[in-house]
């Protein structure tokens, strides 16, 4: 077993974690302060977003210099004295990996731009205009517009898949690779427990063929950076993979490929969205379809790969008010789905705030969004003819924001989070939603997640048990069970604010209720009746 198969990991996106010196910006040393509440949460790693020097286009998405802190999050010897810190509570620190791009800031990239002849040049992606003097292609950038920017001086185009400001790496070119693995080397030398690599299943690209994901030399790539930094080491990676499948995500995560320890995958987070369409083209969730996305992810890995679980990340709306219920049922709603996703099989992800349910953020126009996904999709859409209420309704629903807006610490000055002015506004209900409330309240939202974290550490069946789904049709009830050795556990939700009862064709009997949301000590597994958002997990007992 390794240690990150029954690990629990903690996000944290460091402008809105804790802000130590009243410049509105979360930094280093406000980390630092409040590892002791992450201890007592019970997380063994931590997923830290760039803190590296940035010019901050996409918040840090967009790197200048992999080896230097951004001073706004303090030093180097900050990051090494939180390396420390977290080492001493038994917390590996996880780092971000952006090598898909650099910003249009980095020495690279600085250097490249200066002519063809340069000899950096070729560490980036450049193409002739078309016949038109237009981009090459119509590859399109996830932040709108063209995927190509053109470059005056030379004449020639530069492919960025995210902002302008962020242009690709040519990862065939293997100085390139060479100078990526030496820096992923600084930072295990240092002795963080390894990386979370962003977009990396678009570095095989193949842009004269518009291929993005999924390039075919991308095992490759991933095959030979293992080799050349993580084997030997006892690191967890994960990668972030928009597009795979369990197909994929086997060639990506089978121990015996050598390339990385698990990715994350996202189809369960596309239901609420038209097919084919984007992100913000919202539809209704269909529970029974999230059902079957996330079964069929615990099933078919088998043993030739390892799931993450999460609902929720700096890019994602929060789940308590995405699925959830986030005002007459929100402690209900926010435990349900911690219990759903933490009794299942692989490594879970919990995003700051998540633990205490925080929830998404309201706007009412664009002035008040910071992100730079949110704020060009609406210029592009408003030229497109869509209405300012129907893009600000999207925004609300799906923007980035959502998820980013400070931790709520307790009920004084700014949630506590700073003693100046926050850089994003905090949210309007810091006063009853903070994690001094949360500590305070033995019923609240963080104790149930810290149950959960113990359940995984003290029970093999939680890490290792075989994945069943009960009642795949059933359109509000989320039911599964796990077996391992002679055990059964069944996990009831009902995701639904009506009560429901249901039948199980099962001859078993309730034995110890491991955990639930509400006060409940026994179940009738004859006659279920459930509760508005109830979840309950009940080993099970058969007679034979
Ligand atoms: C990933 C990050 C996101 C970022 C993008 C470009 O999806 O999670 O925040 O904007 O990559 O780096
Ligand atoms: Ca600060």
């Amino acid at each position: 077993m390794r240690w990150w198969q029954n690990a629990v990991v903690y996000q944290i996106y460091p402008r809105s974690f804790n802000d130590s010196n009243g410049d509105g910006i979360g930094d280093l040393p406000g980390i630092i302060e409040r590892l002791d509440y992450l201890e007592d949460l019970g997380i063994d790693a931590i997923w830290l977003s760039p803190v590296y020097q940035s010019p901050n286009d996409d918040n840090g998405y967009d790197i200048s210099d992999y080896q230097a802190i951004h001073p706004e999050f303090g030093t180097m010897e900050d990051m090494d004295q939180l390396i420390k810190e977290a080492d001493r509570r038994n917390i590996k620190i996880i780092m971000d990996l952006v090598v898909n791009h650099t910003s249009d800031e980095h020495q690279w990239f600085i250097e490249a731009r200066k002519g063809k002849d340069n000899n950096y040049r070729d560490y980036y992606i450049w193409r002739d205009p078309a016949d038109d003097g237009g981009p090459p292609n119509d590859l399109k950038s996830t932040f709108s517009g063209s995927a190509w920017e053109y470059d005056e001086k030379s004449g020639q185009y530069y492919l960025h898949l995210f902002s302008k400001k962020q242009p690709d790496l040519n990862w065939e070119n293997k100085n390139v690779r060479k100078a990526v693995y030496d820096m992923m080397n600084f930072w295990l030398d240092k002795g963080v427990g390894g990386f979370r690599m962003d977009v990396i299943d678009l570095i095989g690209k193949k842009p004269d063929e518009k291929i993005t994901g999924n390039g075919p030399k991308l095992h490759d790539y991933l095959q030979e950076m293992h080799q050349e930094t993580l084997k030997d080491k006892d690191v967890m990676t994960v990668g972030e993979t928009w597009g795979a499948t369990p197909e994929t995500a086997k060639l990506y995560s089978d121990p015996f490929r050598e390339e990385l320890s698990m990715v994350f995958q996202f189809e369960h987070m596309q239901l609420d969205e038209q097919p084919g369409a984007t992100k913000w083209d919202l539809k209704e969730l269909d529970l029974t379809e999230l059902k079957s996305v996330l079964s069929k992810w615990q099933t078919e890995l088998g043993n030739q790969g390892w799931n993450s679980l999460f609902w929720n990340n700096h890019d994602l709306p929060r789940i308590v008010s995405r699925f959830g219920n986030d005002t007459d049922y929100r402690v209900e709603s926010a435990k349900l789905f911690a219990i759903l996703l933490h009794l299942m099989k692989g490594t879970p992800y919990i995003y700051q705030g998540e633990e205490i349910g925080m929830t998404n953020r309201k706007i009412e126009s664009i002035d008040e969004v910071d992100d730079i996904e949110s704020i060009n999709m609406y210029n592009e859409r408003l030229d497109e003819g869509y209405t300012k209420e129907e893009l600000i309704r999207a925004i609300n629903v799906k923007g980035r924001d959502n998820a980013r807006t400070p931790m709520q610490w307790d009920d004084t000055h700014e949630a506590g989070f700073t003693t100046g002015k926050p850089w994003l506004p905090i949210q309007p209900n810091y006063e009853q939603i903070n994690v001094e409330a949360a500590l305070e309240d033995k019923n609240s939202i963080f104790y149930t997640y810290q149950k959960l974290i113990r359940l995984r550490k003290e029970n093999p069946i939680v890490v290792w048990g075989e994945y069943e789904l009960v009642l795949p049709e059933h359109n509000t009830v989320f039911a599964y069970k796990r077996h391992y050795k002679n055990k059964t556990w069944l996990v009831l939700a009902n995701v639904s604010r009506n009560e429901t009862s249901l039948e199980l064709p099962d001859e078993a009997q309730a034995g110890n209720i491991i955990v639930s949301n509400y006060d409940r000590d026994t179940i009738d597994l004859a006659k279920i009746a459930l509760q508005p958002f109830e979840a309950i997990v009940v080993e099970l007992k058969y007679s034979s």
